[in-house]
C-alpha cells in the first residue's frame, strides 16, 4: 500500500514531464539540481534528467564538475521543476547514487551526438582560454570524429536520484491549490500528506 504511493508519485511526475512536452516545451525534462558541500554550502544548476522510473530520477554529469564533486562528498540532493504552461512545480529531495560504467554507458548512448561531442570538447568547469569560444573547440572535436559510434568520455557518469520525498504545488494563488507531500520514512514506507500551500 505505502509503496503504491511512490508509484503515484511518480506517475504523476512523469505525466507532467509528458504533459508539458506535448505542449511545446523542449525542456520539458529539465529542472534545478540543488547539491551542498560537507560545510552544507548549497550550490544550484539546470540539469536534464534523462530518466524517471521505480529506481529513481537519471542525469549525467561530469564527476568532476562542482556539483559531482559536491555529490561524491555529501550524497544528496533536491530537485525542482516548474512547468510554466502547466502552472505545476514539483520537488524532489533524495540519495544520490553515482551508477555503474555499464549504466553510464547505456545512458550516453541514448544522449545527443551534439552532447557526446561538447562533453569530449572540454572538460566541464576547468578554467577556458579566452581565445577559443566553445563553438570552435566543438567544431574542432567534431572533426576529430568519423561518422562511427562516440565512446564516452570517461569523466561523464549517469547519477541517480532516489527519492525520499515528492511534493508537488499547482501554482496560480487564484486556483484551488493542493500541495501534497509524498514521503518515505526510515522503514522505507511512503506516505501522502495534504499541506497549507
Ligand atoms: C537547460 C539546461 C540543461 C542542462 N543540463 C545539464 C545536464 O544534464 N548535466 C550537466 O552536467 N549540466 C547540465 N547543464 C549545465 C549546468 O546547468 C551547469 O552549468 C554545469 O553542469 C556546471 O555545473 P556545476 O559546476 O555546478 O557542476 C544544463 C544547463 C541548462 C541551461
Amino acid at each position: 500500500m505505502s509503496r503504491d504511493y511512490y508509484q503515484v508519485a511518480l506517475d504523476r511526475l512523469t505525466a507532467l514531464i509528458d504533459e508539458a512536452r506535448s505542449r511545446g516545451s523542449f525542456e520539458a525534462e529539465v529542472a534545478a539540481l540543488a547539491t551542498a558541500d560537507v560545510s552544507a554550502r548549497p550550490s544550484v544548476r539546470m540539469i536534464s534528467i534523462q530518466a524517471v522510473d521505480a529506481a529513481g530520477l537519471l542525469f549525467f554529469a561530469n564527476v568532476r564538475s562542482g556539483k559531482g564533486l559536491q555529490i561524491l562528498a555529501n550524497p544528496q540532493a533536491s530537485l525542482c521543476f516548474y512547468w510554466p504552461a502547466l502552472q505545476e512545480q514539483a520537488i524532489i529531495e533524495g540519495s544520490v547514487e553515482v551508477q555503474s560504467l555499464a549504466v553510464s554507458d547505456q545512458y550516453w548512448n541514448r544522449r545527443m551526438r551534439a552532447f557526446q561531442i561538447a562533453a569530449w570538447a572540454s572538460e566541464q568547469g576547468t578554467p577556458a582560454e579566452e581565445t577559443k569560444t566553445d563553438g570552435n573547440l566543438i567544431d574542432q572535436q567534431a572533426g576529430n570524429f568519423s561518422s562511427g559510434k562516440i565512446l564516452r568520455q570517461e569523466n561523464w557518469l549517469a547519477f541517480r536520484i532516489v527519492p525520499y520525498r515528492i511534493e508537488f504545488w499547482p501554482s496560480g494563488w487564484h486556483r484551488r491549490r493542493e500541495r501534497i507531500k509524498y514521503q518515505r520514512d526510515k522503514e522505507g514506507a511512503w506516505s501522502k500528506e495534504m499541506l497549507n500551500p
